[in-house]
Protein backbone atom coordinates (compact mmCIF):
# COMPACT_ATOMS: atom_id res chain seq x y z
CA UNK A 1 0.00 0.00 0.00
CA UNK A 2 1.21 3.27 -0.98
CA UNK A 3 1.22 6.61 1.48
CA UNK A 4 -0.08 9.72 0.97
CA UNK A 5 2.04 13.07 1.34
CA UNK A 6 0.02 15.28 1.70
CA UNK A 7 -3.53 14.06 2.24
CA UNK A 8 -6.91 16.01 2.68
CA UNK A 9 -8.98 15.25 5.91
CA UNK A 10 -12.07 15.73 6.36
CA UNK A 11 -13.93 15.74 9.17
CA UNK A 12 -17.84 15.13 8.70
CA UNK A 13 -19.01 16.07 12.28
CA UNK A 14 -17.90 17.19 15.91
CA UNK A 15 -15.32 14.72 17.08
CA UNK A 16 -13.37 15.64 20.86
CA UNK A 17 -10.42 17.39 20.53
CA UNK A 18 -7.58 14.30 20.57
CA UNK A 19 -8.69 13.10 17.45
CA UNK A 20 -8.50 16.33 15.82
CA UNK A 21 -5.02 16.96 16.99
CA UNK A 22 -3.94 13.25 16.40
CA UNK A 23 -5.16 14.29 12.48
CA UNK A 24 -3.40 17.50 12.73
CA UNK A 25 -0.07 15.88 13.92
CA UNK A 26 -0.43 13.84 10.35
CA UNK A 27 2.74 14.57 8.81
CA UNK A 28 1.74 17.40 5.57
CA UNK A 29 -1.87 17.17 6.77
CA UNK A 30 -4.35 19.35 5.79
CA UNK A 31 -7.71 18.48 7.97
CA UNK A 32 -11.07 20.14 7.81
CA UNK A 33 -13.48 19.58 10.40
CA UNK A 34 -17.21 20.50 10.68
CA UNK A 35 -17.18 21.48 14.09
CA UNK A 36 -21.14 21.41 14.49
CA UNK A 37 -23.74 19.47 16.60
CA UNK A 38 -25.91 19.23 13.71
CA UNK A 39 -25.39 16.91 11.05
CA UNK A 40 -23.19 18.40 8.01
CA UNK A 41 -25.27 19.92 4.63
CA UNK A 42 -24.21 17.38 1.65
CA UNK A 43 -23.25 20.54 -0.40
CA UNK A 44 -20.69 21.45 2.21
CA UNK A 45 -19.49 17.95 2.57
CA UNK A 46 -19.34 17.12 -1.00
CA UNK A 47 -17.30 20.66 -1.63
CA UNK A 48 -15.02 19.02 1.08
CA UNK A 49 -14.76 15.49 -0.39
CA UNK A 50 -14.06 16.28 -4.04
CA UNK A 51 -9.98 16.90 -2.82
CA UNK A 52 -9.99 14.45 0.19
CA UNK A 53 -7.85 11.37 0.74
CA UNK A 54 -9.90 10.11 3.92
CA UNK A 55 -13.00 11.04 5.86
CA UNK A 56 -13.94 10.29 9.53
CA UNK A 57 -17.57 10.01 9.65
CA UNK A 58 -20.04 9.92 12.33
CA UNK A 59 -22.78 7.35 12.14
CA UNK A 60 -25.55 9.87 11.51
CA UNK A 61 -23.53 9.84 8.02
CA UNK A 62 -24.46 7.86 5.01
CA UNK A 63 -21.50 6.60 3.12
CA UNK A 64 -22.83 5.33 0.38
CA UNK A 65 -22.53 5.65 -3.67
CA UNK A 66 -23.83 9.39 -3.72
CA UNK A 67 -21.16 10.36 -0.67
CA UNK A 68 -18.43 7.89 -2.87
CA UNK A 69 -19.17 9.78 -5.95
CA UNK A 70 -18.48 13.08 -4.50
CA UNK A 71 -15.25 11.80 -3.45
CA UNK A 72 -12.99 10.64 -6.59
CA UNK A 73 -9.51 10.42 -4.81
CA UNK A 74 -10.63 8.58 -1.41
CA UNK A 75 -9.35 6.14 0.17
CA UNK A 76 -10.68 5.84 3.83
CA UNK A 77 -13.52 6.00 5.54
CA UNK A 78 -12.79 5.91 9.21
CA UNK A 79 -15.93 5.90 11.47
CA UNK A 80 -16.01 6.77 14.80
CA UNK A 81 -18.21 4.45 15.98
CA UNK A 82 -18.09 0.42 16.19
CA UNK A 83 -21.10 -0.13 14.27
CA UNK A 84 -20.75 0.64 10.79
CA UNK A 85 -24.41 0.07 9.30
CA UNK A 86 -24.18 3.85 7.94
CA UNK A 87 -21.57 2.50 5.55
CA UNK A 88 -21.99 0.54 2.35
CA UNK A 89 -19.15 -1.23 2.85
CA UNK A 90 -19.40 -3.32 -0.77
CA UNK A 91 -19.61 0.39 -2.39
CA UNK A 92 -16.58 1.56 -0.30
CA UNK A 93 -14.33 -2.18 -1.72
CA UNK A 94 -15.38 -1.99 -5.50
CA UNK A 95 -13.87 1.79 -5.02
CA UNK A 96 -10.98 0.67 -3.16
CA UNK A 97 -11.39 2.51 -0.17
CA UNK A 98 -10.77 0.99 3.28
CA UNK A 99 -13.24 1.35 5.60
CA UNK A 100 -12.17 0.84 9.63
CA UNK A 101 -13.72 1.45 12.72
CA UNK A 102 -13.48 2.02 16.67
CA UNK A 103 -13.98 -1.47 18.20
CA UNK A 104 -12.86 -2.01 22.16
CA UNK A 105 -12.69 1.25 23.37
CA UNK A 106 -16.50 1.64 23.75
CA UNK A 107 -16.85 -1.91 25.00
CA UNK A 108 -17.29 -0.82 28.53
CA UNK A 109 -19.26 2.26 28.19
CA UNK A 110 -21.85 0.29 26.08
CA UNK A 111 -22.37 -2.28 28.99
CA UNK A 112 -22.33 -0.28 31.79
CA UNK A 113 -25.45 0.96 29.83
CA UNK A 114 -26.88 -2.08 28.98
CA UNK A 115 -26.71 -2.87 32.70
CA UNK A 116 -28.10 0.45 33.56
CA UNK A 117 -31.10 0.27 31.15
CA UNK A 118 -32.08 -3.44 32.74
CA UNK A 119 -31.58 -1.95 36.55
CA UNK A 120 -33.79 1.23 35.08
CA UNK A 121 -36.56 -1.12 33.56
CA UNK A 122 -36.70 -4.45 36.45
CA UNK A 123 -36.81 -1.70 39.38
CA UNK A 124 -39.47 0.80 37.38
CA UNK A 125 -36.30 3.94 38.02
CA UNK A 126 -37.65 6.05 35.21
CA UNK A 127 -41.45 5.80 36.41
CA UNK A 128 -40.41 6.65 39.43
CA UNK A 129 -38.41 9.54 38.53
CA UNK A 130 -41.91 10.78 36.12
CA UNK A 131 -43.42 10.20 39.43
CA UNK A 132 -41.99 13.02 41.44
CA UNK A 133 -41.03 15.04 38.66
CA UNK A 134 -44.82 14.92 38.18
CA UNK A 135 -45.82 16.36 41.64
CA UNK A 136 -48.04 13.61 42.66
CA UNK A 137 -48.36 12.81 45.95
CA UNK A 138 -46.75 9.63 46.90
CA UNK A 139 -45.57 8.06 50.03
CA UNK A 140 -43.78 5.06 51.01
CA UNK A 141 -45.51 1.63 50.47
CA UNK A 142 -45.24 -1.52 50.60
CA UNK A 143 -46.46 -2.44 47.68
CA UNK A 144 -45.36 0.48 45.56
CA UNK A 145 -43.67 0.36 42.28
CA UNK A 146 -42.60 -2.76 43.24
CA UNK A 147 -40.01 -4.38 40.72
CA UNK A 148 -37.76 -7.99 39.56
CA UNK A 149 -34.98 -8.86 41.10
CA UNK A 150 -32.26 -10.22 38.84
CA UNK A 151 -30.47 -12.45 41.38
CA UNK A 152 -30.98 -15.99 39.78
CA UNK A 153 -32.72 -14.69 36.63
CA UNK A 154 -31.67 -15.73 32.88
CA UNK A 155 -29.67 -12.59 31.08
CA UNK A 156 -30.25 -13.87 27.66
CA UNK A 157 -27.65 -12.14 25.04
CA UNK A 158 -28.15 -12.00 21.50
CA UNK A 159 -24.72 -11.26 19.65
CA UNK A 160 -21.60 -12.33 22.70
CA UNK A 161 -19.19 -9.92 21.35
CA UNK A 162 -16.77 -7.75 23.55
CA UNK A 163 -20.04 -5.85 24.22
CA UNK A 164 -21.91 -9.14 25.36
CA UNK A 165 -19.07 -10.22 27.32
CA UNK A 166 -18.81 -7.34 29.36
CA UNK A 167 -22.57 -6.96 29.86
CA UNK A 168 -22.55 -10.84 30.54
CA UNK A 169 -19.58 -10.69 33.34
CA UNK A 170 -21.49 -7.19 35.07
CA UNK A 171 -24.53 -9.37 35.20
CA UNK A 172 -22.72 -12.14 36.88
CA UNK A 173 -21.99 -9.88 39.58
CA UNK A 174 -25.57 -9.36 40.12
CA UNK A 175 -26.05 -13.08 40.69
CA UNK A 176 -27.62 -13.45 36.77
CA UNK A 177 -27.63 -16.93 34.80
CA UNK A 178 -26.10 -16.72 31.22
CA UNK A 179 -27.01 -18.09 28.24
CA UNK A 180 -26.33 -16.23 24.78
CA UNK A 181 -27.21 -16.93 20.97
CA UNK A 182 -23.93 -16.13 18.71
CA UNK A 183 -22.99 -17.61 15.12
CA UNK A 184 -20.07 -18.84 16.75
CA UNK A 185 -19.33 -20.44 19.96
CA UNK A 186 -16.88 -18.59 22.24
CA UNK A 187 -14.89 -20.94 23.88
CA UNK A 188 -14.32 -22.93 26.56
CA UNK A 189 -12.33 -20.33 28.68
CA UNK A 190 -14.89 -17.81 28.24
CA UNK A 191 -17.63 -20.08 28.85
CA UNK A 192 -16.37 -21.43 32.14
CA UNK A 193 -16.37 -17.97 33.82
CA UNK A 194 -19.48 -16.34 32.67
CA UNK A 195 -21.15 -19.81 33.29
CA UNK A 196 -22.67 -19.04 30.01
CA UNK A 197 -24.37 -21.66 27.86
CA UNK A 198 -24.77 -21.01 23.62
CA UNK A 199 -28.56 -22.05 23.08
CA UNK A 200 -30.67 -21.74 20.28
CA UNK A 201 -32.49 -18.71 19.68
CA UNK A 202 -35.87 -19.94 20.51
CA UNK A 203 -34.59 -21.31 23.35
CA UNK A 204 -33.41 -17.86 24.34
CA UNK A 205 -36.29 -16.10 24.17
CA UNK A 206 -38.35 -18.62 25.64
CA UNK A 207 -35.57 -19.29 28.94
CA UNK A 208 -35.10 -15.49 29.70
CA UNK A 209 -35.78 -13.29 31.76
CA UNK A 210 -34.12 -10.35 29.95
CA UNK A 211 -33.27 -10.67 26.06
CA UNK A 212 -30.25 -8.29 25.45
CA UNK A 213 -29.32 -7.11 22.23
CA UNK A 214 -25.81 -6.88 21.36
CA UNK A 215 -25.19 -7.73 18.11
CA UNK A 216 -24.26 -5.69 14.43
CA UNK A 217 -27.71 -4.67 12.91
CA UNK A 218 -27.38 -6.28 8.96
CA UNK A 219 -29.92 -7.86 7.13
CA UNK A 220 -29.63 -10.91 8.86
CA UNK A 221 -30.62 -8.94 12.31
CA UNK A 222 -33.04 -6.91 10.80
CA UNK A 223 -36.52 -7.39 12.30
CA UNK A 224 -34.74 -9.95 14.50
CA UNK A 225 -37.16 -9.32 17.20
CA UNK A 226 -40.71 -9.00 15.67
CA UNK A 227 -43.97 -10.23 16.75
CA UNK A 228 -43.65 -13.28 16.82
CA UNK A 229 -40.27 -13.27 19.12
CA UNK A 230 -42.11 -10.60 21.64
CA UNK A 231 -44.69 -13.97 21.67
CA UNK A 232 -42.17 -16.36 22.30
CA UNK A 233 -40.69 -14.66 25.38
CA UNK A 234 -41.92 -14.82 28.54
CA UNK A 235 -44.37 -12.65 30.04
CA UNK A 236 -42.74 -11.25 32.69
CA UNK A 237 -39.31 -11.04 30.67
CA UNK A 238 -37.83 -7.67 29.35
CA UNK A 239 -36.17 -6.24 26.16
CA UNK A 240 -32.91 -4.22 26.16
CA UNK A 241 -31.68 -2.91 22.52
CA UNK A 242 -28.26 -0.77 23.26
CA UNK A 243 -27.18 -2.26 19.20
CA UNK A 244 -29.33 -0.60 16.56
CA UNK A 245 -32.81 0.26 16.26
CA UNK A 246 -33.98 -1.85 13.23
CA UNK A 247 -33.05 -4.58 14.99
CA UNK A 248 -36.83 -4.80 16.82
CA UNK A 249 -39.72 -4.26 14.87
CA UNK A 250 -41.08 -1.27 16.76
CA UNK A 251 -44.72 -1.30 15.73
CA UNK A 252 -44.91 -4.97 17.14
CA UNK A 253 -42.94 -3.70 20.28
CA UNK A 254 -45.79 -1.06 20.79
CA UNK A 255 -48.30 -3.58 20.56
CA UNK A 256 -46.35 -5.91 22.98
CA UNK A 257 -45.86 -3.64 25.71
CA UNK A 258 -49.94 -2.69 25.61
CA UNK A 259 -50.94 -6.28 26.00
CA UNK A 260 -48.21 -6.95 28.48
CA UNK A 261 -47.15 -9.43 26.45
CA UNK A 262 -43.37 -8.78 27.55
CA UNK A 263 -43.25 -6.54 30.78
CA UNK A 264 -41.42 -4.72 29.75
CA UNK A 265 -38.34 -3.11 27.14
CA UNK A 266 -35.56 -0.24 27.68
CA UNK A 267 -34.42 0.55 24.55
CA UNK A 268 -31.43 2.82 23.75
CA UNK A 269 -31.46 3.21 20.30
CA UNK A 270 -34.84 3.62 17.94
CA UNK A 271 -35.89 2.25 14.23
CA UNK A 272 -35.96 5.08 12.47
CA UNK A 273 -33.64 7.18 14.90
CA UNK A 274 -33.65 10.17 15.71
CA UNK A 275 -37.62 9.60 15.49
CA UNK A 276 -39.13 7.70 18.06
CA UNK A 277 -42.28 5.44 17.73
CA UNK A 278 -45.09 8.12 18.76
CA UNK A 279 -46.63 4.26 20.61
CA UNK A 280 -43.52 4.09 22.37
CA UNK A 281 -44.02 7.61 24.50
CA UNK A 282 -46.85 7.34 26.31
CA UNK A 283 -45.94 3.16 28.17
CA UNK A 284 -44.73 3.68 31.58
CA UNK A 285 -43.16 0.27 30.94
CA UNK A 286 -40.73 1.19 28.58
CA UNK A 287 -37.61 3.13 29.21
CA UNK A 288 -36.38 5.67 26.38
CA UNK A 289 -32.71 6.82 26.24
CA UNK A 290 -31.34 8.81 23.05
CA UNK A 291 -28.59 6.53 22.02
CA UNK A 292 -26.11 6.84 24.88
CA UNK A 293 -23.95 3.84 24.83
CA UNK A 294 -20.78 4.88 24.56
CA UNK A 295 -21.49 8.47 25.82
CA UNK A 296 -18.81 9.17 28.24
CA UNK A 297 -16.06 11.79 27.59
CA UNK A 298 -13.56 9.40 28.45
CA UNK A 299 -15.13 6.81 25.46
CA UNK A 300 -15.66 9.53 22.62
CA UNK A 301 -12.04 10.96 23.12
CA UNK A 302 -10.78 6.97 22.87
CA UNK A 303 -12.99 6.74 19.18
CA UNK A 304 -11.76 9.99 18.04
CA UNK A 305 -8.13 8.91 18.52
CA UNK A 306 -8.69 5.45 17.45
CA UNK A 307 -10.62 6.61 14.30
CA UNK A 308 -7.44 8.99 13.71
CA UNK A 309 -5.19 6.18 13.92
CA UNK A 310 -6.66 4.35 11.35
CA UNK A 311 -6.18 7.19 9.18
CA UNK A 312 -3.13 7.72 10.35
CA UNK A 313 -1.79 4.19 9.43
CA UNK A 314 -3.13 4.48 5.48
CA UNK A 315 -1.30 7.85 4.98
CA UNK A 316 1.72 6.30 6.62
CA UNK A 317 0.83 3.44 3.70
CA UNK A 318 0.13 0.66 6.23
CA UNK A 319 -2.76 -1.75 7.23
CA UNK A 320 -5.15 0.28 9.78
CA UNK A 321 -5.44 -1.07 13.09
CA UNK A 322 -9.25 -1.55 12.49
CA UNK A 323 -9.97 -2.46 9.32
CA UNK A 324 -14.10 -4.29 8.68
CA UNK A 325 -15.26 -5.68 5.81
CA UNK A 326 -18.80 -6.14 4.33
C1 LIG B 1 -21.28 2.57 18.00
O1 LIG B 1 -20.09 2.88 18.14
O2 LIG B 1 -21.66 1.81 17.12
C2 LIG B 1 -22.23 3.16 18.97
O3 LIG B 1 -23.54 2.91 18.65
C3 LIG B 1 -21.98 4.65 19.09
O4 LIG B 1 -22.47 5.04 20.31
Amino acid sequence: MTGITHPKIVVTGRIPDAGLELLRSIEGSDVWAWMDDAVIPTDLRDEQLADADAAVTLLTDRVDDDFLAAAPQLRVVANVAVGYNNIDVAACTARDVLVTNTPGVLTDATADLAMGLILMSTRRLGEGERLIRSDTAWQWGMFMMLGTGLQGRTLGIVGMGAIGEALATRARAFGMKIVYHNRRNVGVEIERRLDARRVDFDELLATSDIVSLNCPYSEATHHLIDAAALAAMKSTAFLVNTARGPIVDEAALVDALIDDAIAGAALDVFENEPTVHPGLLGLDNVVLVPHLGSATVETRAAMATTAAANVAEVVAGRTPHNPVSG
